[in-house]
Parts: C-alpha cells; sequence; structure tokens
C-alpha cells in the first residue's frame, strides 16, 4: 500500500496534490511520500519479529537520499553500502557506524582504510584476497575489523540476469565449497574479527523457493564452520524481496519471507541481519513527468514525456515495468508508446500500452519509482539531475536539488594546450 492516490480527481503524495510540486519545482522530479516509507520499514520490521535477534541494514543503495536515509534511521534501521560515498551518506543522516554493514565486490584500499577507522559495524569479505588487506589495514591502525565472509551459494534466484548474484558465474562472494576454509584461514589473521556469513542472490525475487534454498545451505554452512571450531554469531541474509510494479500485481509479502526466513533458520541461534532496499523504498516513490507532445506514430501515437532514460534507467537497462498514470485523469484512456527526448530508442518506458489519456502539458508519474530511481540517474545528452522532493502529511520540501547542466560544465576545463 502506498500514499500516492487520487483525491479529487487529483493525483496527490499523501496531502500534498503533485501538479503544486511540479508547478514549483518544474518536472521531472522524483516524489517520496514519508509515510510510505516508515510503513514499508515497520511492516518488514515487524513481520520479522518472529525471529529471536534480527539487525536491519537498509540497502542505501537503492535511495541514498538522506532525507530517506533519515526517515529509515528513525525506524531504527542501519545501513548497508556498497562505497565510501553511500558510507558517508549513513553517517550524515546519524546512523550509528556500528549498524552500518560494508558489503561490495570491488572496496578499494581507500575505502576500506576509511571504514574501518569509521568503525562500521561488519564487512562482508567478498573473497580471501579482500580479507588478507583489510587485516593488514586495520592491523597498521591497532584496530580490528568485524566481517561475515560473503558466500555464492549457486542458487538461481530466477530474476532478471542483470540483477541476479547467487550462481556460481556471478562475481559475488567466494565459491560455496571453498567458503568453509577461507573462513578459517581469515579467522587466524590479526585485525580480522570473523563473526558471520552472507548471502544475497539478486533482486526482485518474486519466488521465494530459491532463497529458501541458499538459506538452508548457508546453514548447512554455518554448522561446518562451527563445527570446525569458530564461531559464527552472525547471518546476513542480504535483501532482494520483490515488489509489485504492475497493478494487481501479486508477489510474496514480508510475512511469506518471514516465514520462510523462519522456518529455515528456527535452530540457528545466530543474529539474522537483512539488507532490504526496494522493498523499503519502491513503492515510495513516484517521478512526475510533463508531456512535452503526442506526436502520431505509425501505428499507435508517441506520449513523449520530458523524463528520460537518464531519469529513471530501469526501463532502458532491465526492460522494466513502471506503471503510468495521469495526475488529472480524464477518464478516457488511450494506447500509445511513452518515450523521453533522449536520442536512442531505449529511452521508451512503455509500448502500445493502454493508459490514461494525455495530452500536451498534461503531468503524469511513473510509479514504483523509489528504488533505483534517482540513485541510477546521470546528465547523459547533458540534461539535468533530477530532483527530489518528500512530502509528510501536507508539508513537502526539496531534498535534492535539480543540478543545472551549467553545473556540470562548470567542472569542466578546456587545456591550455587545445586552444593555444
Ligand atoms: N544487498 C546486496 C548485497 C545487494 O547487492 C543488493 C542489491 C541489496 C542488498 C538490496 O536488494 P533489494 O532488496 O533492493 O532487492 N538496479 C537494479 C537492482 C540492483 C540490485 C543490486 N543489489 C534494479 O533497478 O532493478
Amino acid at each position: 500500500m502506498d500514499h500516492f492516490q487520487l483525491k479529487n480527481g487529483v493525483l496527490h503524495a499523501e496531502d500534498v496534490p503533485l501538479d503544486r510540486i511540479a508547478a514549483e519545482v518544474g518536472t521531472p522530479v522524483y516524489v517520496y511520500s514519508r509515510a510510505t516509507l516508515t510503513r514499508h520499514a515497520r511492516v518488514f520490521r515487524e513481520a520479522l519479529s518472529v525471529l529471536p535477534r534480527i539487525h536491519l541494514a537498509f540497502a542505501v543503495k537503492s535511495n541514498p537520499n538522506i532525507a530517506v536515509l533519515s526517515v529509515l534511521k528513525g525506524e531504527g534501521y542501519g545501513a548497508d553500502v556498497v562505497s565510501e560515498g553511500e558510507m558517508n551518506r549513513a553517517l550524515a543522516a546519524g546512523m550509528p557506524a556500528a549498524d552500518i554493514v560494508f558489503s561490495g565486490v570491488g572496496k578499494s584500499r581507500r575505502e576500506l582504510t576509511a571504514a574501518v577507522q569509521a568503525g562500521i559495524g561488519q564487512f562482508n569479505l567478498e573473497s580471501e584476497e579482500e580479507g588478507v588487506e583489510l587485516a593488514q589495514i586495520a592491523a597498521s591502525l591497532g584496530k580490528v575489523a568485524t566481517c561475515a565472509l560473503r558466500v555464492n551459494p549457486n542458487v538461481d534466484a530466477r530474476t532478471h540476469a542483470k540483477i541476479s548474484t547467487g550462481k556460481a558465474e556471478n562475481k559475488f562472494g567466494v565459491a560455496y565449497d571453498r567458503a568453509a576454509g577461507i573462513y578459517a584461514r581469515l579467522s587466524a589473521l590479526e585485525g580480522l574479527n570473523m563473526r558471520g556469513l552472507a548471502v544475497h542472490i539478486g533482486s526482485q525475487i518474486s519466488d521465494l523457493e530459491p532463497s529458501r534454498q541458499a538459506f538452508a545451505k548457508m546453514g548447512e554452512l554455518m554448522r561446518e564452520i562451527r563445527t570446525q571450531g569458530f564461531p559464527v554469531s552472525h547471518m546476513d541474509l542480504g535483501g532482494g524481496l520483490g515488489v509489485p510494479y504492475k497493478g494487481g500485481e501479486q508477489l510474496p509479502t514480508p510475512e511469506d519471507y518471514a516465514a520462510v526466513v523462519a522456518g529455515v533458520t528456527k535452530d540457528w541461534d545466530a543474529t539474522i541481519m537483512f539488507e532490504p532496499g526496494r522493498v523499503i523504498t519502491g513503492n515510495a516513490g513516484v517521478l512526475v513527468t510533463e508531456v512535452i507532445r503526442v506526436k502520431q506514430g505509425v501505428n499507435v501515437p508517441f506520449v513523449v514525456v520530458d523524463a528520460a532514460m537518464n531519469d529513471l534507467a530501469r526501463p532502458a537497462m532491465y526492460d522494466a515495468w513502471h506503471d503510468f498514470a495521469a495526475v488529472r485523469p480524464t477518464g478516457e484512456t488511450m494506447v500509445a508508446n511513452i518515450v523521453g527526448p533522449i536520442c536512442e530508442s531505449s529511452d521508451t518506458f512503455a509500448m502500445g500500452r493502454t493508459i490514461d489519456a494525455v495530452k500536451a502539458g498534461d503531468l503524469g508519474v511513473f510509479r514504483t519509482a523509489g528504488a533505483y530511481g534517482a540513485t541510477m540517474a546521470n546528465t547523459y545528452n547533458s540534461r539535468p539531475l533530477v530532483p527530489e522532493v518528500m512530502v509528510d502529511g501536507d508539508r513537502w520540501a526539496i531534498v535534492a536539488e535539480r543540478i543545472e547542466p551549467a553545473a556540470v560544465l562548470a567542472a569542466e576545463r578546456i587545456p591550455d594546450w587545445l586552444t593555444a
């Protein structure tokens, strides 16, 4: 459930009509609902409260805006970060360093050093090599880095290939069969405190059976490592739970997910950690866009909107579906292709879709744009970096300003030797 609903014929974010935000901030603009974020954070936590000990680390990559992080901090969430930049955002939002998990397959020496100095709560190591390097960095700083070993369980998450991470050929984690040996060797290193295992098999997961298999394999591995005499007190099960993108679509709920986790982990005697992203933020945001014009096509018209693949990359990258709705629907519908202004055909949001009828100057939204939306935006075609707004009841604020092309241009230089 989200808080983007029609009131008196106008699509609102909570109590704020979206056309008011568009008039003041311009379009395209992302709009987040604080109430929806809070609701999702609570539903997820409550579902998992059937487990004895949990730690929730919000996957910052899904929406790194510091206002969003601040809401989640208020809900008791820590963060799962994958870069120094994300770590600094989580810290800037006031999340305690101890509640932050540092994931990522290519943490640089600089990032590892910064994270050790910041006192990050857990490093999810992606290789033995990374563990050796981190041990050396931590020891040289006179610190101990608390770690989990990310394992590749070789389970197919049955999601889009580009967001699938748990098969043996994917770059993530260490091979399942090598994990116990690596864990033992890393446990011997001064500078590391090996305390757990981590797994994440993919994103937008719509079938919980692969997750169940992967978690069960992690349980077996945990027992093997404990039998060898090494403690495993923390098990990080990653993120990945999918959300409905199409009206009426049914996906596993947080309760379904919690039931699977509870079943597999009942005798684990470990703190179970989670890294949810999309399930918290996905339906908490929309991308508001204005129709530039409606252009005649061969079969159906092209609705050319002022949002493009640089603002919302998911359709171009993963053929992802985002529902489109008019901000002031007339009740009429049309069949159209929805496209952005960028000069490539992948800048397409929908083909031959039945949508609310719109004309030039009308406003519309792409729904379920709160996760992997603004965070993946760029300035391709020298377009502005899209702004973000958060709504809270009848209040709203710009939480990320539009970065104008002039600001990007100002960072560029023509060297003297090109003009001499
Ligand atoms: N933990 C790890 C280690 C991850 O790699 C990810 C996502 C998450 C947690 C959070 O997953 P979530 O709960 O959001 O599914 N850009 C793509 C999604 C990429 C996901 C990358 N990793 C998209 O727009 O669909």
